[in-house]
């Protein structure tokens, strides 16, 4: 481990934010950095990838222009806005806080650090990152992409999260906060790990190359240490998708736990050693006391979500018209009209199959008709 000196410090806060300056994106949210943009892009952008970002950021404040009309919404609109994103969670707080802003701060964002911690799910990192890119505080937030530009600027031998690396990182960054330029200098070390020092380093293009000592020791690549791998699960889901009259049933997930308050096709994880079809009479069976049949396979869907991989297997089901009758009358599932089906929040690997057969035309009219004739 190397760390910068005060003058070496402030040569590489200079260069760093000259070369933001010039090749900076022109991200929505950078035109006003108003509170309540920076906010929630701050939120999409946690475990989201930027071009996705973006694109949930620009709709979403089509659709929510401010923290009032997030506060009114129906919570089934912020979770519809919120689909593709993954971890609803997030959705909620969001809906929550806004509540709270209305509540206690008259739809303003305040800020103030305690304040901001004080609101419904706004962890340090957020906090720090409205505190310093809203509202040009002199304080640091610190995401994976700042950690990475650290651990290879300063040759850090373990891991960025380990609590003597993080406190380095967190001391060097703060020496080197030129004071008054929060707002740059910290999206200037995110874009700098986004665009150049990112898993492949892009050294000869890097703006601070000359002040990077694991660039000097040629053992950028081996920077930063991994932390240990949390282990993938795989799984299995199976799912029966069943239609009468041009209408889809669907249930709802208990508003607690994963994907909660989501619309989807009867289903579950199966058991090891079922089969998906076994698996799927056996959810109406034991979830609706009704029996189906398997009329066929509508394919599959993968999605990854935390650390799991999720093979998804949908089939085609039929039922009699008592047991028809039965499911809508019992229990909590819906029968929505099927060209309806994209108005309601689903999770991502059910709103793929939906949009495989439901909301399409031309080309899959075929199995349209398919799953329209039973
Ligand atoms: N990642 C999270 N916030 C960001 C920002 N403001 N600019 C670039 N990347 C980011």
């Amino acid at each position: 481990m190397k760390l910068l000196n005060q003058n070496e410090a402030q040569s590489c806060a200079d260069a760093l934010l000259a070369w933001f300056k010039d090749d900076m994106r022109p991200l929505p949210w950078r035109k006003s950095y108003l509170p309540y943009e920076v906010w929630i892009s701050e939120v999409m952008l946690q475990q989201t990838q930027m071009e996705r970002g973006v694109r949930h950021f620009l709709r979403w404040m089509n659709r929510f222009p401010d923290v009032r009309a997030v506060a009114a919404a129906p919570e089934e609109d912020i979770l519809h806005a919120w689909e593709g994103l993954g971890y609803y969670r997030r959705a909620r707080f969001v809906q929550a806080a806004a509540t709270a802003i209305v509540e206690r701060h008259g739809g303003n964002i305040p800020d103030d650090e305690k304040a901001l911690a004080a609101l419904p799910g706004l962890g340090p990192y957020t906090v720090a990152a409205i505190l310093a890119i809203a509202f040009n505080k002199d304080v640091l937030c610190v995401d994976a992409n700042v950690e990475r530009v650290f651990s290879r600027l300063l040759d850090l031998d373990e891991p960025p999260r380990r609590k003597n690396a993080a406190r380095v990182i967190y001391e060097q960054a703060m020496q080197m906060l030129p004071r008054g330029k929060a707002r740059l200098y910290n999206q200037a070390l995110m874009e700098l790990g986004a665009l150049i020092c990112g898993k492949t380093p892009r050294c000869p293009e890097c703006p601070v190359r000359h002040f990077c000592e694991s660039c000097r020791l040629g053992i950028q690549r081996e920077r930063p240490v991994p932390m240990a791998k949390i282990p993938t699960i795989d799984v299995l889901g199976a799912y029966g998708v069943l239609m009468k009259e041009q209408h889809v049933f669907l249930i709802k997930r208990p508003e607690q736990g994963l994907w909660g308050g989501l619309w989807e096709f009867p289903g579950m994880i199966s058991a090891a050693g079922e089969s998906p079809e076994s698996a799927v009479r056996r959810v109406f069976r034991e979830k609706f006391a009704v029996d189906v049949d398997i009329a066929g396979s509508l394919g599959t869907v993968r999605h990854n979500y935390t650390n799991h991989k999720l093979v998804a297997a949908f089939f085609q089901v039929h039922c009699s018209a008592e047991a028809w009758e039965h499911l809508l009358t019992h229990g909590e599932g819906m029968a929505l009209p099927s060209a309806d089906i994209r108005n309601v929040a689903m999770p991502a690997h059910h709103r793929k199959l939906a949009a495989r057969y439901f909301e399409k035309t031309g080309e899959t009219s075929r199995q349209l008709s398919l799953l329209g004739s039973c």
